[in-house]
């Protein structure tokens, strides 16, 4: 039997919860609406209600991006009300908005909520709470990555420095016009969060909840390779 579980919500390939899943200690539910992914629970998150979810010590949650991201999609949004305009921007608002009452309902002792660090996201939910850099945790372009939520303490979240790093090829998602030549032309394969990153959540959320975390002792470690 698990020690602790967690909710992996819009799981795609379960990058978010990988770590999670070797792990013997941990329970992992998924998911997601397209069942290529072969989730726990196949579903429309728009369609889920507290009620279908088990309870759970952590949620992960890596909210699509596609009408997010500021590398796209500028024409389904007002961007001086910032507010969207087109049917599909509007959804993903209302989604943003009812997997945070997810969240809410089920009360995890931590959850995290990831898209990319200059997310359109913002101007719903404002700033995220911590970003890291995917360079960081092995991957070859830098993606900036924002994490909303309440983090378990002692998390180190690593952060490159770039332009000029050469610890990654490209940026993506920041500037949005970066080549993306190092990244996988599969788009589930390039939403996958890095293991290292879903590894160092888990530690840290173990931790916590085994009682034995640092005091608010989260820390921003800058790279600059
Ligand atoms: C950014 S990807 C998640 C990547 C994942 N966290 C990982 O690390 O592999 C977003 C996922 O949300 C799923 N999705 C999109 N709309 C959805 C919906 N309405 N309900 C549930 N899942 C949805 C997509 O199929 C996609 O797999």
């Amino acid at each position: 039997m698990s020690d602790y579980y967690v909710l992996d919500l819009f799981a795609g390939l379960g990058g978010f919860s990988q770590a999670f899943e070797d792990s013997e200690r941990w329970d992992v539910t998924t998911v997601e609406i397209s069942a290529e992914f072969d989730p726990d629970i196949q579903a429309d998150m728009l369609d889920v209600t507290p009620t279908d979810l088990p309870d759970a010590d952590v949620i992960l949650a890596g909210h699509p991006c596609t009408m997010f991201s500021t590398a796209g999609n500028h024409d389904k949004w007002d961007m001086d009300a910032k507010e969207p305009t087109g049917d599909r921007a509007k959804r993903h608002v209302a989604m943003l908005f009812h997997t945070l009452g997810l969240i809410k309902a089920l009360a995890p002792a931590y959850w995290y909520l990831e898209n990319p660090r200059l997310s359109r996201a913002r101007w719903l939910i404002g700033p995220p709470d911590e970003w890291v850099s995917y360079c960081q945790y092995g991957r070859d372009y830098q993606k900036n990555t924002g994490l909303w939520g309440d983090h378990a303490p002692g998390m180190t979240f690593r952060k490159c420095r770039g332009p000029g790093a050469n610890c990654h090829k490209t940026n993506v998602e920041d500037d949005g016009t970066a080549a993306c030549a190092p990244m996988s032309r599969d788009h589930a394969e390039r939403s996958k969060v890095p293991y290292d990153l879903s590894d160092a959540i888990r530690e840290a959320c173990e931790r916590a909840l085994d009682g034995n975390a640092p005091r608010d002792t989260t820390v921003d470690e800058w790279v600059q390779s």
